[in-house]
């Protein structure tokens, strides 16, 4: 008991008894870490679900592998990023949305998740995509939620930042959507037309990078920051912009993904000069992906172009909706729908991000970062 530091919650026992005792927390543990996400549609677990949005992962056959076989919010057959993350993070549940109901007591210990669908780094990316929580207004969240948080712990604001906040892991992920929902986006892209694609990339990163520190403000002290997915590869970009049969990934959007990666990787390295310890590090799942499409079979894949829920050639077209064709193999699947990946590959890329090597996460792993006794 002499770990337990007393903070007691003020609703009723939930039942998760790793770090909860009678009604008191052990969040003075060191392993203990919830989890905050922000971003857009690899982060959500359900945010999109309450909002008037063409972004939605709410119908079948989304959360088809899940234990209910129910969609969730996630876009994904079963789990997301967050899902993975917070198992490794031994979380007695991932944390919930911003937007759920049942987002009070205990639960607001696991951490909170922000993350909306079609959101990007800038304003203006997925304008057409309705009410998303846009990245300012998922920042004026986290400070509701901060609120939420001080009411049920002992010790109020002060405990609240210092016992659960400052030990939390920031996931985020955005910025794939600032590509193909802003500056690719056909017919026109005024960004297109005012930047080349290394000045967007760096308006991209210096927007993110005061993103990140107006959360380190508001008390975050480890940031995982995930660069942007495989959009190069994504079957609707393939479809878009190589025409239905296209086989290879995009060129021109690989490049822009890699500048944007390895501009991230730069801005990490960057902060974390600045504050003195190893405040972000930033995976790279173009990377893995690309290191799959070279070799699926070592990795249990075998379909790596095709999308596994959509319609027209090679489910390439449209969202993925009951009336889609649907494979039923979804483990040898690379991509759930024509924009996301499967489960199962999200599970090698936070496999990766964990213990993976520099290629993939800068400037070290997520257990290296974990793992380092760092004065915060
Ligand atoms: C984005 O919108 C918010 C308000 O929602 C505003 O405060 C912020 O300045 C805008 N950011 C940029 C870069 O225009």
């Amino acid at each position: 008991m002499a770990k337990m530091v007393g903070l007691v919650v003020g609703l009723a026992m939930l039942g998760y008894c790793s770090l909860v005792a009678g009604r008191v927390v052990g969040a003075s543990d060191p392993d203990f870490v919830p989890l905050y996400v922000f971003g857009g549609s690899r982060g959500d677990s359900g945010n999109n679900n309450y909002l008037d949005t063409t972004v939605k992962a709410d119908s079948p056959p989304y959360g088809i592998d899940s234990p209910t076989g129910h969609p969730t919010g996630r876009f994904s057959n079963y789990r997301n990023l967050p899902d993975f993350i917070s198992v490794a993070l031994k979380l007695p549940q991932p944390p919930l949305s911003y937007l759920s109901p049942q987002l009070t007591g205990e639960r607001l210990l696991y951490g909170c998740n922000f993350a909306s669908g079609g959101a990007g780094i800038l304003n203006d990316t997925g304008i057409r995509q309705g009410n998303i929580i846009r990245i300012p207004k998922q920042l004026l969240a986290f400070q509701q939620y901060k609120k939420k948080l001080a009411a049920v712990v002992v010790g109020g604001t002060k405990q609240a930042e210092r016992l659960v906040i400052n030990k939390g892991l920031f996931l985020f992920a955005v910025g794939s959507a600032d590509f193909t929902d802003n500056y690719y986006s056909p017919p026109f892209s005024a960004r297109a037309s005012q930047h080349t694609v290394p000045e967007f990339v760096d308006l991209l990163v210096s927007e993110l990078s005061k993103y990140l520190l107006r959360l380190y403000d508001l008390g975050a002290r480890r940031m995982l920051v995930i660069g942007s997915s495989p959009f190069a590869c994504w079957p609707a970009q393939l479809a878009t912009r190589g025409g239905a049969g296209a086989d290879e990934c995009d060129p021109e959007l690989q490049n822009a993904a890699s500048l944007f990666n390895s501009q991230l990787n730069r801005m990490a390295q960057q902060l974390n000069d600045r504050f003195g310890y190893v405040f972000a590090v930033v995976a790279n799942s173009a990377a893995l992906s690309i290191d799959i499409r070279n070799n699926p079979g070592a990795y249990g894949f075998i379909e790596t172009k095709k999308a596994c829920c959509g319609q027209g050639p090679y489910n390439r077209l449209g969202q993925c909706t009951p009336a889609s064709n649907l494979c039923s193999n979804r483990d040898e699947f690379l991509f759930w729908d024509s924009i996301h990946t499967t489960d199962r590959d999200t599970g090698f890329f936070a496999e990766s991000i964990l213990s993976g090597p520099a290629h993939v996460v800068f400037p070290m792993n997520l257990n290296s970062m974990l793992a380092l006794k760092q004065d915060i």
